[in-house]
């Protein structure tokens, strides 16, 4: 169980108003008394925050927002203390460009060593007026930025698959190979027990960069469908190229993981998590084979429409391609490039998945998104494999979808020309105490993000202890799942259900089964006779039947 902290949006410790390292450490009790295994913390590097932290520009430092060194390895010695593992946000695809690395390219020009760490190239047209191909950016408009020449003429271009700020490294180049794993080496040191590796998909572009006429998106298509495609790879994403990349990683862990010293083993103590958007369950199991990573994120599950027959799918396929390379599966509901899913669950069945939502979209339904998100959840977690739970879902928190559009900060907001608004709505900072200033968040009324006056009654301090509410439902989730062993269990489908019912078993090797039947029909559903309910993401019938949009837990 990984517990995502998003730190500019989890505690502030100086008030300030964004979270920092030391707001982190004194709230990692929290965690514990959560019941997670692990907490992974998006990126705290040294960032002009372009994209929020994703745009590095010292992976072996702090940005002070966030604290200092000391205090990294404060907040590493007291998870470990709490027996919490710690793992941090790894962003090898791209630095910032304050990255003094591209700073030197920029000053070395053309042909130098320095621009040959990043994707360098002379623009099309007569006068290389026009970029070197026809590649988009994620977050909109062109992948490629031109930057000026020594004398002050237009000189060449650069590549960024995200914003402009993100120039994309060259992974050809063997000093960009060596640095990444010196900066492994670094945090290994320091004592971190893993890595979540962005876009690990990306690494490796297609020799000659050839055209895609295709848009980007994070997280693949985002229509709620599943595409696959059957067509060329798209030339920026899931070249074979990236494995070798993985493997060298591997190495370094295992070195330090006495445990693979006799063989490799998915049972290490530091690992490495991939996010990589490829096209199939297949090709991302490719990522986690026995010499390359331990786990990677699965957002098929993410991607599944509110109907049984998609979950059962997703679940399927991700099992049968986790089991065919001997990893464990892997399941999110939220993250923070995506509309929660208490509020992406309010949605009408069958609505394309908004990368944000603002004033003047459609709105969710929050009762019914809140009582299906209870109801995913409570799937989830009985689900074999690692779960990662997004800071706040434990709360049941919404997306901010009324958020005023000239206080979002991702740049997906400008660079789409304000047609997508992007992922603020989820990143809005937490609630602690209802009734305090920024309900807790700090110790100022300052957030960096306003905060929804929802959030009040969905604090901390108003649910813990409450019963009934989202964070005693996940506390207690979390403690039946480890008790029964489910993480490491086997699941088998029942039959006998209506086609609108998600029903399993999970049998543990060495726990308890367990059966889980998720409702997600219009009519209520019986439980078998003798079953004893562990846990249910709501209340049951007056006759003790499962209604819609609800999941229990059975010792059977
Ligand atoms: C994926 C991260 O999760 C997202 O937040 C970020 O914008 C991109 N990678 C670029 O680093």
């Amino acid at each position: 169980m990984v517990y995502q902290i998003y730190p500019r949006s989890w505690a502030d410790g100086n008030g300030d108003g964004i979270g920092d390292l030391p707001g982190i450490t004194a709230r990692l009790p929290y965690l514990r008394d959560l019941g997670v295994d692990a907490l992974w913390l998006s990126p705290f590097y040294v960032s002009p925050q372009a994209d929020a932290g994703y745009d590095v520009a010292d992976y072996r430092d702090i940005d002070p927002i966030f604290g200092t060194l000391a205090d990294a390895d404060k907040l590493v010695s007291a998870a470990h203390g709490l027996e919490l593992k710690v793992i941090v946000d790894l962003v090898p695809n791209h630095s910032s460009d304050e990255h003094p690395w591209f700073q030197a390219a920029l000053a070395a020009g053309p042909g130098s060593p320095e621009r040959e760490r990043y994707v360098f190239r002379n623009g099309q047209g007569r006068h290389g007026e026009l970029p070197p191909n026809n590649w988009l950016c994620v977050f909109g408009g062109a992948a490629w930025t031109r930057v000026k020449a020594a004398d002050g003429t237009d000189g060449q271009w650069y590549l960024h698959l995200f914003a402009a700020k993100q120039p994309d490294f060259n992974w050809e180049n063997p000093p960009v190979r060596a640095e990444f794993e010196d900066v492994l080496r670094f945090w290994l040191d320091k004592g971190v027990d893993g890595f979540r590796v962005d876009v690990a998909n990306a690494l490796v572009k297609a020799a000659g960069l050839p055209d895609w006429d295709e848009p980007l998106h994070l997280l693949g298509d985002a229509d709620g469908v599943r595409h696959e495609h059957y067509g060329p790879r798209p030339p920026m994403w899931d070249q074979e190229g990236v494995h070798e990349i993985y493997r060298a990683w591997r190495q370094i862990l295992n070195s330090y993981n006495p445990i693979d010293a006799a063989g490799y083993s998915n049972d290490s103590d530091r690992i490495l998590c991939a996010e990589a958007w490829v096209d199939s369950q297949d090709r991302l199991a490719r990522y986690v084979r026995a010499d390359e990573m331990h786990q990677a994120f699965n957002f098929q599950f993410l991607q599944a429409q509110w109907r049984a027959s998609d979950l059962r799918d997703a679940v399927t396929n991700s099992l049968n391609a986790a089991d065919s390379v001997g990893a464990p599966a892997t399941w999110v509901l939220s993250n923070h490039d995506v509309v929660r899913h208490a509020s992406r669950l309010g949605l009408s069945v069958g609505t394309k998945r908004p990368n944000g939502i603002g004033v003047g979209d459609p709105q969710p339904d929050a009762a019914l998104g809140l009582r299906r998100a209870r109801a995913a959840t409570a799937l989830m977690l009985a689900l074999p494999g690692s779960s990662y739970i997004y800071q706040g879902e434990e709360l049941g928190l919404p997306d901010s979808t009324d958020m005023p559009d000239d206080v979002r900060q991702d740049p997906t907001w400008p660079r789409s020309g304000h047609t997508e608004r992007g992922r603020d709505g989820c990143r809005v900072p937490m609630p602690w105490e209802g009734d305090q200033p920024s309900y807790g968040f700090g110790p100022s009324a300052r957030t960096w993000l306003p905060q929804p006056g929802s959030y009040a009654d969905l604090a901390v301090d108003r649910q813990v202890g409450v019963a009934g509410t989202t964070l005693e439902l996940y506390r207690t989730l979390l403690t039946a799942r480890r008790e029964h062993g489910l993480g490491a269990g086997s699941l088998s489908w029942l039959g006998g259900y209506p086609e609108e019912v998600v029903a399993f078993v999970n049998e543990p090797a060495v726990g308890e089964r367990v059966l889980v039947i998720a409702n997600l029909g219009a009519e209520p559903v019986a439980v078998p006779g003798g079953a004893q309910i562990l846990v249910s993401s709501g209340p049951l019938t007056s006759q003790g039947l499962v209604p819609t949009d609800t999941s229990v837990w059975l010792s059977a």
